[in-house]
Order: structure tokens, then C-alpha cells, then sequence
């Protein structure tokens, strides 16, 4: 480097006029205009035009810059002439005319156009991240990563919390998804579980009287890869003792508008809103409703019985639900449109769909003679439907009827452009059923994890009727994203022990897996509970990312590769044997275009 660097390519302003400057950065654009040649200088604060003048005594090495040149200029700044000011930026009134050139890098052309939107494939710029890193959507992206990290540090900070590091090499945990395991050199056969999330370790630091804890962590599960997960993700991860489930909301609201605030200049009122989970399934069809915009699921099951349609009559006759949904203006659907709503009805498993037009205030419909005029204007009446409206009813096992109806209320909404932009609706999911049935595995399982105190209420149910009791866990729940998730724990062993028994884990299982856990829990534990928020997944919300690997700087691809350095990797015969492994067969290989 010539010379050190006096400003960055966002600083200079008209007060600088008449100034001398050193920049740098990389050439996004060289013009040639009439003898003079203009550079768009960029870096992460912003863009300077540099100007080279035909007299200039770098004049014949400025015509040699081409875009992605990392490049210094040594000049003076002046006012652009009246017509020439840029609008757009924020340095638009001056440049830089150069009086010198310091070429420190030269760059081979990019494999797509880093300015702009880029359009280029998704594969083509995770394998070029650091280039699509410096495109300025993806820079805006990790800044805001970065103030909402710093937001979050301080905030617990002031209010009495402490940031602990907890270990990445441990035991499995339970958290319901599959570990990544590291082998041991030093004790063959064993593993290391990478944490799926910090669960025991925060536990114990509050039985080791930490009493406030917090940190921003990498958590890695391996399962089937969306638009919001990944296989490493990032928690804001906090535990807190003597506490009760309001203390976390109250904690964590705050927040939560702090961030909304500072970081996007977005009131939020609090206190949220709650809904029980039972409340959640039955209106949106999802413990993660999406409350942007209405279409709420209604119960037809009473109306549907009286008609004379016999799948309605059959199915509540067998225990199960009619139910449905008005769309909102969707009664110009053509027959294809509908078909193409039955098939979606379809994938998600319910045998049908029926659609009811409403026009001249009744039914446009086959099956108007089914039901009596009385029947059709209640059904009106009940989904609040009126001219121009669809409705839609499933009628089906209980869960078949509410997923699907949830689904494609979503589904309506995109398609529709239910959804306003600029809306944020929050609310907590509580009254959790503490477990869920596995058909697969056959047992039941912990909803939320198996640390979950059960609501004290049911404690009398645990082992004859867990499906009746209830978790003290709770979900936060952002425009039907789930952003946090959490609990009040277990303090107890014996309602500890007990909770293993009924998920089927042996007594010795669970001292082999927990035993540590077991045992500190019989040293004095404080009555405690906490919560996590998918780090990433607010990053999407505050940046407005539809996909999670815009908010993180080197994300894997949906069949967890990195299609940058080519991990996960074959590794040398020596490292297997120094692990003690012996590769024996190919078990599988994903079918992804993503696999090299
Ligand atoms: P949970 O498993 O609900 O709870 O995780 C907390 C939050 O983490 C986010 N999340 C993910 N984000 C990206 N990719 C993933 N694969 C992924 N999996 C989860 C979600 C979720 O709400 N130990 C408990 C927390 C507690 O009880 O305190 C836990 O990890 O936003």
C-alpha cells in the first residue's frame, strides 16, 4: 500500500470540497466519457465516483482498471458539475479527481455481476460466496446481523445476564433431531455429539447458582433441510432461576421491541398477544399461525351433520370433522384453479376438497341440494362469507382436516396477496400437550424436549393419561415463522425420572444418557426455565429474507453441502485409522444436484 486510507467510499460530502483523499476499495464500474474516465469505487459503507482527468499522470494505467480491481486513489475532492449529482448515493454530490493510482489487486472477471440484483443461480453464488458477499443486499444482511448480535449482548448485559460458553464437543442431547457425531482420536469407539442446542449445560449452570444466563450459540442438528433451517443455526440462548413463565415473557417482549425498534424502526406493542395451542390448531390449523390476514378455520361439524350429504354425515358419524374456510373474492376460481386446490388438498393428505361459490347471496354450488336453504345461509353465516367468496370444506379425520385447511390458507394467502408487507404479528403459543404419540417409534415423545416441567395440575395424569397433560412450554410465534420456543424445567429428580418412564427410557437409559443431570438435580435446584430464539430466522424477518441462507455468511445448501469448500469431504485412510474407523460400504449418496 502507498498510502494509508482517509475516508471510506461512503464518507465524502460536499463539506469535504476542496479536501485531499485517499481511497480505496474495488472498481465496480469504469466508464470512459469524452477523454474522461470514470471509477464507481466500492466498498461496505458505500460508493465514490473517482474521476481521472486525460492530463492526469495515471491517466494510461486508469484505462487498465476492469471491475473487481482492488484499487487506492489519492486525490482532491470536488463538487460534481450541476446536471451530474447522483441521487442515489450518498457521496452523489462530489468526486474524487485522482492524482495518483495504487493498484494493489487484480481480478480475473467474476463468474456473475456482483452489482445490483444478482440473477445469477443459487448454487453458482454459494460457490463464489466470497464474491456474492460483496454484493450490497448480502453486506446490509450480515450488518444487520451483526447491530441486532450487539442489540441482543447488551440488552441481557444491562439487564443482570451473563453470556457463558458451553461446550460444542458433548453428549448427545435429546432436542428430537439426529446428532452430528465426531469421532474420538484418544478413545476409539467413542463419540462427540455436537449440541443441538446448550439444554442441559444452562440447566446446570443454574443449579451452579449462574442465575441469569445468555448466549448467542451454533446448535447443529442433522434433519431435512428448508427454507429456514439449517444444519448449523444460531440461538439466542437464555435460561434464568426463581422465575415463573411470565418473568421469560417479559424478558423477552422487551426484547424483542428493543430490536424491532433500533434495528428497523418498528413500534411494537406489547404485551403479545397468547393463544392456546388447542386455540392455534383449531383456528389457523398450525402451532405457527400466520395472523397477517384472517381466512380462520371454522368448525362446521354441527351444520354439516344435518345436511343430507352423506361424506359429511359419515364422517362426524366416525369421529371425525367437517370444517372450512372463506376465501375472501375467490369465487371467479375457474375449474382449473379449483382443481389445482383439491390436488394441493390432496398432498396434504384429505381425500377431497369441496368448493362453494357464493353468488346472489346462496350457494353456486352441485351439492346445493344436500343442504336446505336454511343449512346453505347458515354455513354463510358462519364463515361470514358474502358475494365473491370461496369457500372451502374438508371433511376428514380431525389433523387431516385442520392441516390441510391450514395449508391452504397459506397457500391462498401467497397467492392472493393476503399478506401486507409491512405488518408484524407476534404471539405466544401456550398450553403445549407435554407429549406427542410416534407411530414410528411407537412410544411417546416430548413435544418440546424431555427437561419440560408438565403443568403441575396434570402431574397426577403422567403416567395413565399423558396425553392429557399439558407442558409448561411456550412458543413465539412471527408471522408464522416459530422464532423461539422454550420452558419452565423440571427442578425435580423424581418428576424428572418419571418423565423418562413414560418416553419409554429405561431407568438405566436414562442414568446412562442423563445420570449427570439426574444427580445435580438431587443437589439443590432453583425452580428454573428458559427460552431459545432462532437467531437466523429473526435476521430473515428483520432483513425480510425468504430464505435463511441470505442471513448467514457461508449457509449449506437444502442437502447440507458447502458447495464452496466441498464439505462434507472424503477424508485420507490415515485419519480413518487414527480414529479407530474403518470405512465399510457406501450407504447412500443424495440424488441432489447439489452433490458433486
Ligand atoms: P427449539 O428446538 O425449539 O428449542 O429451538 C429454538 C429455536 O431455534 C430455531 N431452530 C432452527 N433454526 C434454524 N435451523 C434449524 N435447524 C433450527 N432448529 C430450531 C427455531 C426454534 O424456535 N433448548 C431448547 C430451547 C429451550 O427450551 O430453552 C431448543 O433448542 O426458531
Amino acid at each position: 500500500m502507498k498510502w494509508k486510507r482517509t475516508h471510506t467510499c461512503g464518507d465524502l460530502r460536499s463539506s469535504d470540497i476542496g479536501k485531499k483523499a485517499v481511497l480505496m476499495g474495488w472498481v465496480e464500474k469504469r466508464r470512459d466519457h469524452g477523454g474522461l474516465i470514470f471509477i464507481d469505487l466500492r466498498d461496505r459503507y458505500g460508493i465514490t465516483q473517482i474521476r481521472i482527468d486525460p492530463a492526469c499522470k495515471v491517466y494510461e494505467d486508469a484505462k487498465k482498471l476492469r471491475s473487481e480491481y482492488v484499487a487506492g486513489f489519492q486525490g482532491r475532492v470536488e463538487r460534481r458539475p450541476d446536471n451530474m449529482e447522483n441521487k442515489n448515493l450518498s457521496t452523489g454530490e462530489v468526486e474524487l479527481v485522482a492524482e495518483d493510482i495504487d493498484l494493489m489487486s487484480i481480478a480475473q472477471t467474476p463468474p456473475f455481476q456482483i452489482s445490483g440484483k444478482i440473477s445469477s443461480s443459487e448454487d453458482l453464488r454459494l460457490k463464489y460466496r466470497y464474491l456474492d458477499l460483496r454484493n450490497r443486499n448480502m453486506q446490509r444482511n450480515l450488518m444487520i446481523r451483526h447491530q441486532t448480535a450487539q442489540l441482543v449482548r447488551n440488552y441481557f448485559s444491562e439487564n443482570g445476564f451473563i453470556e457463558i460458553e458451553t461446550p460444542f464437543l458433548m453428549k448427545s442431547t435429546p432436542e428430537g433431531a439426529r446428532d452430528f457425531l465426531v469421532p474420538s482420536r484418544v478413545w476409539n469407539g467413542r463419540f462427540y455429539a455436537l449440541p443441538q442446542s446448550p439444554q442441559t449445560y444452562k440447566q446446570l449452570l443454574m443449579m451452579s447458582g449462574f442465575d441469569r444466563y445468555f448466549q448467542i450459540v451454533r446448535c447443529f442438528r442433522d434433519e431435512d433441510l428448508r427454507a429456514d433451517r439449517q444444519p448449523e443455526f444460531t440461538q439466542i440462548d437464555v435460561e434464568m432461576s426463581f422465575i415463573d413463565e411470565e418473568d421469560i415473557f417479559a424478558i423477552v417482549e422487551r426484547l424483542v421491541q428493543k430490536i424491532f425498534t433500533e434495528i428497523i424502526g418498528v413500534q411494537l406493542n406489547l404485551p403479545f398477544q397468547r393463544l392456546s395451542y388447542e386455540e392455534a390448531m383449531m383456528n389457523y390449523g398450525s402451532d405457527k399461525p400466520d395472523l397477517r390476514f384472517g381466512a380462520k378455520i371454522h368448525n362446521l361439524s354441527a351444520l354439516a351433520k344435518e345436511s343430507d350429504f352423506q361424506i359429511f354425515r359419515q364422517t362426524i358419524e366416525s369421529g371425525g370433522l367437517v370444517a372450512g374456510i372463506c376465501a375472501k373474492g375467490c369465487a371467479a376460481y375457474s375449474r382449473k384453479q379449483i382443481d389445482s386446490l383439491t390436488e394441493q388438498a390432496k398432498s396434504f393428505g384429505a381425500k377431497g376438497l369441496v368448493a362453494i361459490k357464493i353468488k346472489d347471496s346462496d350457494w353456486e354450488s352441485t351439492l346445493n341440494k344436500y343442504f336446505g336453504d336454511a343449512q346453505r345461509q347458515a354455513i354463510i353465516g358462519e364463515l361470514a362469507a358474502s358475494d365473491g367468496d370461496l369457500i372451502l370444506i374438508v371433511a376428514d379425520q380431525q389433523d387431516i382436516v385442520l392441516d390441510t385447511l391450514g395449508q391452504l390458507r397459506l397457500a391462498l394467502a401467497r397467492e392472493e396477496n393476503w399478506v401486507p408487507s409491512d405488518r408484524y404479528e407476534f404471539t405466544w403459543i401456550v398450553d403445549f400437550p407435554l407429549f406427542e404419540y410416534s407411530k414410528e417409534e411407537q412410544r411417546y415423545v416430548a413435544r418440546h424436549h424431555p427437561f419440560t416441567s408438565p403443568n403441575l395440575a396434570d402431574l397426577d395424569k403422567l403416567q395413565a393419561h399423558p396425553q392429557d397433560v399439558h407442558a409448561r412450554a411456550y412458543d413465539l410465534v412471527l408471522n408464522g415463522s416459530e422464532i423461539a420456543g422454550g420452558s419452565i424445567r423440571i427442578s425435580d429428580e423424581k418428576i424428572q425420572s418419571k418423565m423418562f418412564q413414560v418416553l419409554g427410557i429405561s431407568h438405566q437409559e436414562a442414568h446412562d444418557k442423563f445420570g449427570y443431570l439426574l444427580e445435580a438435580l438431587t443437589y439443590g435446584t432453583p425452580p428454573h426455565g428458559g427460552i431459545a430464539f432462532g437467531f437466523d430466522r429473526l435476521v430473515m424477518v428483520l432483513t425480510d429474507s425468504s430464505s435463511i441462507r441470505e442471513v448467514i455468511a457461508f449457509p449449506k445448501t437444502a442437502s447440507a453441502m458447502s458447495l464452496m469448500d466441498g464439505a462434507p469431504a472424503q477424508v485420507s485412510e490415515r485419519q480413518l485409522q487414527e480414529l479407530g474407523l474403518q470405512f465399510v460400504q457406501e450407504l447412500h449418496k443424495p440424488s441432489s444436484e447439489n452433490a458433486e
